[in-house]
Formats: structure tokens, C-alpha cells, sequence
């Protein structure tokens, strides 16, 4: 018989907090019925009001806490709980840290029935502004320019002063850009009436070469007041070495177009990983925090077990970064990506650092691969690095028909991690041990690199 939830919506609860979900919301249970309870952290007794009902579980806002945890820890941001942005800044950072790990088990554990040895995640040593890049929707609301992010579950904006996870200078680029809107009456976007010009800002800051590139997406190829608006950059970013207008005149929700022009300076931006420089472009995906993408790639590369004679597929390859930081290691290393300007800047890297055994390819994955095994190339090792959505089947089965000695799988997303070892699992290779690793501090997020090998 279809049981009754013992509570309605509407209603407000008592109830001592137990867990957290990947979320990173608070979960307990009311008398026997799982609540999950977004800001609660374990152990905290609460009270909360029920806004939505499920068969199996109910959703709570935090209405207080009467007995707060000791695992509670006072929130940096100004903005926590109404950005969404970061979902633990009221978790004290071991804490963190552990939950981090426990997600990464579970999911080895349910999705792909791996018993895993995971090591205790890699944490930072100062866990805030470590992100390199802002990217913030500009909008008017109520006559008065705003930048900075959506409200949670809708499109108003609201202003971003500052943000304690981002390298300042990104903050100090969203005010400045605020300022020289207002000041120059620059029109901006409105998403509902699709008119409008400036549309979203983007901030890049190198941590090793201290220099901002910024980027202004815009609804039409003329940008009015362009001069006054790269004039207050010059006069306020120290270190600003380039102003791209990006060109995204389509009514879609990806933020930015084709076609970029460089407005002043240059179109990219240099930074360096270990001893490596690497030459960024506003369409390269860059790992979002330097600082831990160390730690990241040295991980990998004592996965990847080199002595100097393999050759290594580095799929899913942006710009480089980890074909070139093997490179030194290995006989040769081939890169795979679909962002042609990526495979661009992949290519001038090799150049600016010297590196001859490297080949990039541009195309799908799970089509360039199955072609180069076609066409005689073989892997020893192959380090996979997909976006969150994981591996296309097709190219694990390429893979695993391929028999690398070694698979190092770097993810930034616990489920489709779990997933797609179970399928490598089951087509001959068997996960040896994996590390997550804090490249999000104050997030719900992950990042995780296993080692497979070939049994
Ligand atoms: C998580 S990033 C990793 C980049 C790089 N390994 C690094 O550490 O900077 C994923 C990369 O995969 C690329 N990508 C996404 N889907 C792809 C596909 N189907 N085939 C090839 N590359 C893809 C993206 O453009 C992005 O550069």
C-alpha cells in the first residue's frame, strides 16, 4: 500500500541534518522521510518550511538554525544562497574536503559497483580567489545597469560586487565595465526583446604572468562609446593586456558568438603550468583554477606511468596543456579537440615551448579517434579529460579496441565518471585508484583523475 509522506507543503519542520546530498544540500530525515534542506549542514538541527513533495523524499527552505553544528562556518560572500554560484561556503573547508571524497566513492560505488581505493581529496592551501575567469550577464533592471548574476531559478540580474572566489582583478574588470556603461549610456541587452547591445562580460586573468584579458559579447558588430569603455580598463586593470568584442547576435542561451574582434591589445592571453607557457584564447577552455591544475597534471602524469618510449592520446585536449606537460616524458603525444581555436592555440604552444613530438587533431572525438587507430596510430597510454557530460560511447569502445596499457580518466563530474568506468570495466580494464582533487573550493563540485589499467 502507497504510503502517506507524514508532512505536507507549507509546513515547517524540526529536523537534525545527518548528510549532504552531491548537491551539497543538507539531507535529513522526518519521521523516517528523507528532507533535503539546501544551506543545512550535518549535524545542525533546523527548522525549515516543506516547499515541494516527491514520492520518496521533500525539498525544505532553511528557515533557522537552533542548533548550529560545528562543522558550520560563517559564509565569505554577501551574494551566498542568492547567486548559487557556491554551495558549501558554510561548511568549514575540511569538511568540504571530505565530502568531496565520500561523492566521489558513492558514485564508483552505486553507479558503477567499483570498489575503488579513493585517496583523501587534494585541498588548497588558501581555498578562495582562485578562479581565472568571470563571465557575467549585463542587463537593465528597473532603469539602472546591472552586472553581475542571475537570481536563482531566474533571469534577473543581480549587481556582483565581488566575489570571493574570483582573482580580484576579475571583480575589479565587472565594476569598471558597471561604471563606463553607466557613465557612456552604452545600450545594453535585453534578453526578453532580443535588443539591445552589450550582453555578457568576460574576465580572464593569468595567475603566473599577472596579466587580464577582457572580453564584451555584444548583440551587434558596432559597440558605441568603445574608446571611453577600453579607457577606463587601461586606467583601472593594471596588467589588462587585451579588449575582444565577441560578436553573438543570435537568440540563444550560449554566451558567446563566432566572430571576435580585437578592439585594443591582443586577442589572447599567456599563462604558464610548471615551467610551460600557454597562449589562451577567448574560445579555449583553460582549467578555471591554475593553482590546483598543478597539482592535476602531476597526478596524471604519474598515472600515465612514462618512461619515454610511449606514445600518449591526449583526448579531449584544449589547449595542450597536459600533451605538452607529458611531452617531455613520452616518445610522442597526439591531441585531439573540436574547438578549432583551441587546436590553434594547442599548436602555437607546441611552438612557444619548443616541443616537436606533438600532433594536434581537430574534430570530434568519437570520430578522430576511431579514424587515427585506422590509420596506424597506436596509444600506450591515453589520458581522457572529457566536459561533464562524459565520453561518447563510441569513442570508449575505440579505446578499449585500441588496448592502451594505461587509461587515466580526468573528470570534472562524478556520475559520468562512474558510468563510463563501468563500461571500460567491462571491456578489459580495471580501475586501480583515484584522486580527487578541490579544483572548485566553496562548490559542490568535483574534479576526480583515475588510473585504469589493462588486465
Ligand atoms: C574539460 S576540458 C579539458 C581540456 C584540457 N584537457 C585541459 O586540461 O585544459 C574538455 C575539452 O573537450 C573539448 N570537447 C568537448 N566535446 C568534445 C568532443 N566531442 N570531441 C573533442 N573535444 C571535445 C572542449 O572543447 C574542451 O576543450
Amino acid at each position: 500500500m502507497k504510503q502517506k509522506p507524514p508532512l505536507r507543503i507549507g509546513e515547517e519542520i524540526s529536523i537534525k541534518i545527518e548528510g549532504l546530498n552531491h548537491g551539497g544540500e543538507g539531507v535529513g530525515r522526518y519521521k523516517g522521510f528523507t528532507v533535503f534542506v539546501p544551506y543545512a549542514v550535518p549535524l545542525d538541527l533546523v527548522t525549515a518550511r516543506v516547499i515541494s513533495l516527491q514520492k520518496n523524499y521533500a525539498r525544505a527552505l532553511l528557515q533557522s538554525v537552533s542548533q548550529p553544528s560545528y562543522k558550520r562556518v560563517s559564509p565569505l560572500c554577501q551574494h551566498f544562497e542568492k547567486c548559487g554560484g557556491c554551495q558549501l561556503q558554510h561548511l568549514n573547508y575540511a569538511e568540504q574536503l571530505k565530502f568531496k571524497r565520500d561523492i566521489v566513492r558513492n558514485a564508483l560505488q552505486r553507479i558503477a559497483h567499483l570498489d575503488v581505493p579513493v585517496l583523501p581529496t587534494i585541498g588548497m592551501e588558501e581555498p578562495w580567489h582562485y578562479r581565472n575567469k568571470s563571465q557575467v550577464p549585463v542587463g537593465l533592471v528597473n532603469n539602472e545597469v546591472r552586472i553581475g548574476f542571475y537570481e536563482k531559478r531566474s533571469h534577473t540580474i543581480v549587481d556582483l560586487k565581488c566575489c570571493p572566489i574570483q582573482h580580484p582583478r576579475n571583480d575589479k574588470v565587472v565594476n569598471t565595465v558597471r561604471e563606463a556603461l553607466r557613465k557612456n549610456k552604452i545600450p545594453l541587452y535585453d534578453e526578453k526583446k532580443h535588443t539591445g547591445i552589450v550582453r555578457h562580460i568576460i574576465a580572464r586573468t593569468s595567475f603566473s604572468n599577472a596579466e587580464t584579458l577582457v572580453v564584451i559579447v555584444t548583440n551587434s558588430r558596432s559597440l558605441p562609446y568603445a574608446e571611453q569603455l577600453i579607457q577606463s580598463l587601461q586606467e583601472n586593470i593594471p596588467g589588462l593586456c587585451g579588449v575582444v568584442q565577441n560578436i553573438n547576435t543570435r537568440r540563444v542561451n550560449t554566451i558567446m558568438g563566432q566572430e571576435n574582434i580585437t578592439l585594443w591589445g591582443r586577442s589572447y592571453l599567456i599563462e604558464s603550468i610548471a615551467d610551460l607557457k600557454f597562449h589562451i584564447s577567448p574560445h579555449s577552455f583553460f582549467q578555471v583554477n591554475p593553482i590546483q591544475t598543478g597539482a592535476l597534471y602531476q597526478k596524471a602524469k604519474e598515472y600515465a606511468g612514462l618512461t619515454g618510449s610511449e606514445t600518449v592520446f591526449d583526448i579531449y585536449c584544449g589547449i595542450g596543456t597536459i600533451a605538452l606537460y607529458l611531452a617531455r616524458f613520452s616518445k610522442k603525444v597526439i591531441g585531439v579537440e573540436s574547438v578549432e581555436a583551441a587546436v590553434k592555440d594547442a599548436r602555437q604552444n607546441a611552438e612557444l615551448n619548443n616541443t616537436k613530438n606533438v600532433e594536434f587533431f581537430t574534430g570530434l572525438a568519437e570520430e578522430v579517434v576511431a579514424k587515427l587507430i585506422e590509420s596506424g596510430y597506436q596509444a600506450d597510454v591515453v589520458i581522457v579529460d572529457p566536459p561533464r557530460k562524459g565520453c561518447d560511447q563510441k569513442l570508449l569502445s575505440a579505446m578499449s579496441e585500441m588496448q592502451p596499457d594505461r587509461i587515466v580518466y580526468i573528470s570534472c563530474n562524478p556520475a559520468t565518471l562512474a558510468r563510463d568506468l563501468k563500461y571500460l570495466s567491462e571491456h578489459g580494464y580495471e580501475s586501480m585508484e583515484a584522486q580527487p582533487i578541490d579544483m572548485f573550493p566553496q562548490t559542490s563540485h568535483v574534479e576526480t583523475v583515475v588510473l585504469m589499467s589493462r588486465l
